[in-house]
């Protein structure tokens, strides 16, 4: 959710600003624009729609000669996505970039309009842009140092001065990393902008203030220069490109064995290196999108096998709900980027409390991978498609792994070992399903019309009901819902018509019967039944998918992927944008 690159160096900027662009492009975005300066002009240019109209309007330009610049891509947040809106802003000797929002905006922007100053856009981005420029007067760590002491929210700022010829950064709430180069450094919102470039980058602290030029970084706190640790990342170039694929997604979830096996590796072999939860008495397990469906997955099993008390809440209604802390509690946070911002309060406000956390985390620069006090990482690598795939997966199977453990610790699991077993196996059996993706290329090809499509399921087998939907509506656009199999009957069932397409999902022996005669109840008002299952007893209706029979901890693991290429193939049908559906951020950084 909006995205921020800068360079300063020997070459025109223009390049590594277009091409840092595209790289953020995942992160979701509806208008761009770059700024580039020498120490004579500066020269702003927007555009809405996608990056490559940014660059046509770049190319058609004539572009002063510059070696110093920012760019950015606006997921609107204030006012609508229009160039005026778009980043870059001037206000007087100031241009900035901004990713976050600031809060006070109103009060900040009333005040100012009273001293004179005149606002273009309705974006609280160019109130941050006047106030740090009210505040300059020569000095540029000086006027960001106390701009931000009144501004409040969350911000990532890249900021030029029209008299410096000088990168400047700061941030709080908000991805922002410095990369190191070889007689040019950059600024941008996350690695992959930059990795291209260098692997070598600095992290910024909440209100450390960057100051760049091509040969020096230097770094300050509260107006004082501090020494930085310079890291090195492990993202590759291939990494960031597609390879072979057409499409992030589909790349993404083809990686999910890899990752899977490097993920369970770190415990199936140690399981002392697992976290064990199994003294607590009650689980809040909170995130937002696909991190709370896999959560829901994790609620199932916590309770199922390790006896459990747990509840899932998605993090915008954690953050503001009366929680009654009453037993020994702790709250899963989890989290792909590990920056969205709901999810970042709901940790915050547990520490307030003095309640434990632990966070399940792919990206380990993030800030709930920082401030929470246990933390698990799945090891994904970098996931570009915005639609979460493999990232979903390692998290459903860490709390498959975080309900082994603590059922073998309250003694509640007699085949401990054999599952551990199972789980050494189960890259392989992932493998076999994924490479059964034409047959869900089919299911694409036939659904690629319906306006309507609905997944139901019970217990575990309804919260992968709600991933798959998620799936279908985020990339396809197709309208779907999931639903606990015994309630369609209750009022949805009233949308059953002829062909529409619904997915069934049934693994749970104990109640499969129950989810076979809701089946019949759509088939009979001519649904068109999808089963995906693990038992090969189960009618076929229209289509049934078999995955290999696994312990409960791990089937959901063989039942996701199909979900997620029945959505991938379906949006390729429809032609859309793919890696980057119509609205949607993969990370996001504002309420
Ligand atoms: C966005 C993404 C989803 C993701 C959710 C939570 O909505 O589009 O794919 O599940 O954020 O993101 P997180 O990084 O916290 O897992």
């Amino acid at each position: 959710m909006c995205g921020i690159v800068g360079y300063v160096g020997e070459q025109h900027p223009k390049e590594f600003l277009i091409d840092g662009l595209k790289k953020l492009e995942y992160r979701g975005y509806d208008s761009s624009g770059i700024a580039i300066k020498n120490s004579d002009n500066i020269q702003i240019i927007k555009s809405t729609g996608k990056i490559s109209d940014l660059e046509d309007k770049v190319n058609n330009e004539n572009l002063i000669n510059s070696k110093l610049g920012i760019a950015h891509t606006r997921w609107a947040t204030h006012g609508e996505a229009n160039e005026t809106n778009a980043h870059p802003h001037k206000v007087g000797r100031t241009t900035l970039v901004h990713n976050g929002i600031i809060e006070n905006a109103t009060d900040l922007k009333n005040k100012l309009v009273n001293e004179g100053v005149v606002f273009r856009s309705e974006t609280d981005t160019e109130v941050a842009c006047a106030v740090i420029n009210n505040y300059y007067n020569g000095d540029p760590i000086k006027a960001i140092t106390e701009a931000i002491k009144t501004l409040k929210g969350s911000y990532a700022f890249g900021i030029l001065f029209e008299d410096q010829d000088k990168l400047y950064a700061v941030r709080k709430d908000s991805p922002l990393i410095v990369g190191i180069g070889e007689g040019e450094n950059y600024i941008a919102s996350d690695i992959a902008a930059i990795i291209k470039y260098t692997d070598k980058y600095m992290l910024l602290e909440d209100d450390e203030v960057v100051e760049l030029t091509k040969d020096e970084v230097k770094v300050y706190k509260d107006g004082v220069k501090i020494d930085k640790e310079v890291q090195t990342s492990t993202m590759t170039i291939e990494d960031a490109n597609k390879g072979n694929y057409k499409h992030f997604m589909l790349k993404e979830i083809m990686e999910e064995p890899i990752v899977l096996q490097r993920t369970l590796n770190k415990y199936i072999n140690d399981m002392d290196k697992m976290v064990d939860i199994s003294s607590y008495e009650e689980i809040h397990i909170v995130a937002c999108g696909s991190a709370l469906y896999a959560g829901m997955i994790g609620k199932c099993l916590l309770e199922e096998k390790a006896n459990i008390k747990c509840m899932t809440e998605c993090a915008s209604e954690y953050r503001y709900k009366k929680i009654i802390y009453d037993r020994k509690t702790l709250v899963i946070l989890v989290s792909q980027s590990g920056e969205t911002a709901d999810t970042i309060a709901a940790m915050r406000k547990a520490h307030e409390e003095g309640i434990d956390t632990l966070a399940i985390v792919n990206v380990k620069t993030s800030t709930i991978a920082r401030e929470a006090k246990q933390t698990l990482f799945i090891e994904a690598g970098p996931e570009i498609a915005v639609a979460t795939t493999k990232a979903y997966l390692l998290q459903v199977a860490m709390f498959s792994l975080i309900a082994l453990k603590a059922a073998h610790s309250k003694g509640l699991e007699d085949n401990y070992n054999e599952i551990l077993k199972e789980a050494k196996s189960l890259p392989d059996y992932l493998r076999k399903v994924l490479n059964d993706k034409d047959t869900f290329a089919g299911v694409g090809k036939e659904i690629k019309d319906a306006r309507d499509a609905f997944y139901i399921g019970r217990g575990v087998d309804y919260a992968m009901c709600e991933e798959g939907s998620l799936k279908l509506k985020e990339v396809s656009y197709t309208h779907s819902d999931a639903y606990q199999a015994g309630e369609l009957k209750h009022g949805t069932i009233s949308l059953i018509e002829e062909g529409v397409p619904v997915f069934a999902i049934i693994t749970n022996d104990k109640i499969k019967d129950k989810t076979e005669s809701n089946v019949i109840e759509v088939e009979s008002r001519q649904a068109r039944i999808y089963t995906i299952t693990n038992d090969p007893s189960i009618m076929n209706h229209h289509f049934k998918y078999v995955v290999e029979k696994l312990s409960d901890y791990f089937q959901p693991i063989l039942i996701v992927p199909p979900l997620q290429l029945i959505g991938y193939y379906t949006a390729l049908e429809r032609g859309l944008d793919i890696d980057k559906p119509r609205n949607l951020a993969k990370s996001v950084t504002v309420e």
